[in-house]
């Protein structure tokens, strides 16, 4: 044997020989490092994912937080899987024709961009109700990077830095807000360090005391800011705010099995409805980005959106939502005989029923050596939420209210949906889409997978899956190719500017209209294949996503 096939010998045998290593995957290096670091000195998955959602508070202020909501799913080597919804939830002020104006006519901007947009925030009790069944480390050590990189600052990357210079008009609107993300009003530049005093003391109350966010100091803060502006929010919703422990919702695709969010998220109805509609279609055979898989891929998603204005919203406020008939193999095969090969259906606002003729959430994945995940997807609805950081507090608010739906009873064809199940009532928790997924095989994690992106997260999250177990790709792959998006209302599908020419064609051919985005999503995958994993971040729009290794 020559040398080099002997040392190349050596080299594969001695890596084979090594235990294999954890990984997280988000959208930033340093959260990413932050999380990883925790693997090595022997955190959990758990612990990993809880240090790296805080630095990412941190480090990626569009969506990262402290001032929102998320969903956290984890699954244990030992099969047992959990669900922490950690969503906003409406204070007790909150009824259904809160964004209507005397006259009865819609106000975009209270729904939107209001205090009254502002959902009671989550991901602090979330976070820590994660790490009180399934943490190891001490939770002040979690919180230790998100303080360091807040108190001694970071240089920001050119995508963190055009991040904030696109925001700047918003922030100019107040004034702490400013101060944070800019130099007195100017914008800060690539290579300039960001530093967050006010964040830094925030975090480094929650070390000491996770509850001071809802009954103490940071709590007064929140309080003090929204009577001062006449915002909804008072001391007692606070103190309310409970994360709620759910089972998550189990789909089977392929042979695989399927772990997802349950509501108030309509990801894993639309996700595990999505798939179970097409696994009885050859989509290897036609191939990735064909028009035949495009087609049937809109066309599920069309059907499983309708199921989602129809039925969806929190479910202490909807008792019967019929999901297991919604995620029946029998009921996607009554549906899936709706679906024509060759031609378009058209979504009606007015019926549910088939004629057989949307950078500002975030996700990351964990996967520990042992083989324990977390899916965890955070958000504060819009690219940094309502723009306003508590002051003092040095966080932001969410704008979550505004994923209630707007107009009681109009469901038209721009999307506006009415229906009865996401309106606001107190405490009511706003329907979201997000979609943190685990896929499991022979008893292990196969796949960890989730993505920002509004209404298009489930399209996004079905993609990867779709190109993982019917395509073959590899995570990079996966996370690579071109993506689509069909949510009922508007009937059309959105198609990133990457998918083939000639599928476009072919699809509206087919009767589809279509509406080319650049990039839609940002995917954070873990993918184990021949018992390694691999971690691939989405590099579509924001190049400096990371994957850490243990
Ligand atoms: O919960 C939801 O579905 C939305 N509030 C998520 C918002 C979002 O993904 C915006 N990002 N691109």
């Amino acid at each position: 044997m020559s040398f080099r096939p002997f040392l190349a010998l050596v080299l594969v045998l001695s890596l084979g020989a090594q235990p294999p290593r954890g990984l997280v995957v988000s959208q930033e290096r340093l959260a990413s490092e932050a999380g990883a670091q925790v693997l090595r000195e022997g955190g959990s998955a758990v612990d990993a994912a809880v240090a790296t959602a805080f630095a990412l508070a941190v480090v990626h202020p569009a969506a990262g937080n402290l001032g929102g909501g998320g969903f956290l799913l984890s699954r244990t080597t030992r099969g047992q899987a959990s669900f922490i919804d950690f969503r906003e939830a409406a204070p007790a002020s909150a009824h259904p024709r809160m964004w209507l104006k005397a006259d009865g006519t819609y106000d975009k901007a209270k729904h939107h961009d209001s205090l009254a947009s502002v959902g009671v925030p989550g991901t602090v009790s979330g976070l820590r109700e994660a790490w009180k069944r399934e943490g190891r480390l001490p939770w002040a050590r979690l919180l230790k990077p998100a303080i360091h990189l807040a108190r001694t600052g970071f240089v920001l990357t050119d995508n963190q830095a055009a991040g904030l210079a696109e925001q700047l008009p918003a922030f100019i609107r107040h004034a702490p807000t400013l101060a944070q993300f800019s130099r007195k009003g100017e914008p800060l530049r690539a290579g300039d360090r960001l530093v967050q005093l006010d964040l830094a003391r925030t975090l480094r109350r929650l070390a000491k005391d996770w509850t001071d966010f809802y009954r103490g100091r940071t709590a007064a803060l929140i309080v003090r800011d929204m009577t001062a502006n006449g915002g909804p929010i008072t001391a007692a919703d606070l103190r309310g705010y409970r994360p709620v422990r759910r089972e998550p919702l189990r789909g089977t695709y392929r042979g695989l099995e399927l772990l997802a969010a349950p509501p108030p998220s309509s990801g894993g109805q639309v996700l595990i409805e999505s798939l179970n509609l097409l696994e009885s279609f050859d989509l290897k055979a036609a191939g990735p980005g064909s028009p035949m898989a495009v087609h049937l891929a809109a066309e599920a998603l069309r059907r499983a959106f309708a199921d989602r204005a129809q039925f969806l919203g929190d479910p202490a406020f909807n008792s019967g939502i019929p999901l297991a008939h919604l995620l029946s193999k029998a009921y996607a095969a009554e549906l899936r005989a709706t679906i024509r090969p060759d031609r378009a259906s058209t979504s009606d606002p007015s019926r549910f029923t088939w004629e057989p003729d949307r950078p500002h959430t975030t996700h990351l994945s964990v996967l520990d050596r042992e083989g324990n995940a977390v899916s965890l997807t955070y958000t504060l609805e819009e690219s940094y939420g309502l723009k306003r950081i508590v002051p003092g507090a040095g966080f932001l608010l969410n704008n979550e209210l505004g994923d209630f739906n707007a107009v009681p009873g109009l469901t038209d064809a721009t999307g506006r949906i009415g229906t009865p199940p996401n309106l606001a009532w107190p405490a009511q928790r706003p329907l979201s889409s997000m979609c943190p997924v685990v896929l499991v095989k022979d008893g292990a994690v196969v796949m960890v997978s989730g993505s920002p992106g509004g209404r298009t997260i489930p399209a996004t999250v079905l993609a990867t899956v779709l190109n993982v177990v019917d395509f073959g790709l590899d995570a990079r792959a996966a996370v690579d190719a071109p993506r689509i998006h069909h949510q009922w209302l508007p009937d059309r599908i959105q198609v990133e500017a990457d998918l083939p020419a000639a599928t476009r064609a072919a699809l509206k051919a087919m009767g589809h209209t279509l509406k080319e985005v650049p990039k839609q999503g940002c995917a954070q995958v873990i993918l184990v294949r021949n018992g390694h994993a691999e971690g691939a971040a989405d590099t579509k729009r924001w190049s400096d996503s990371g994957v850490a290794v243990e």
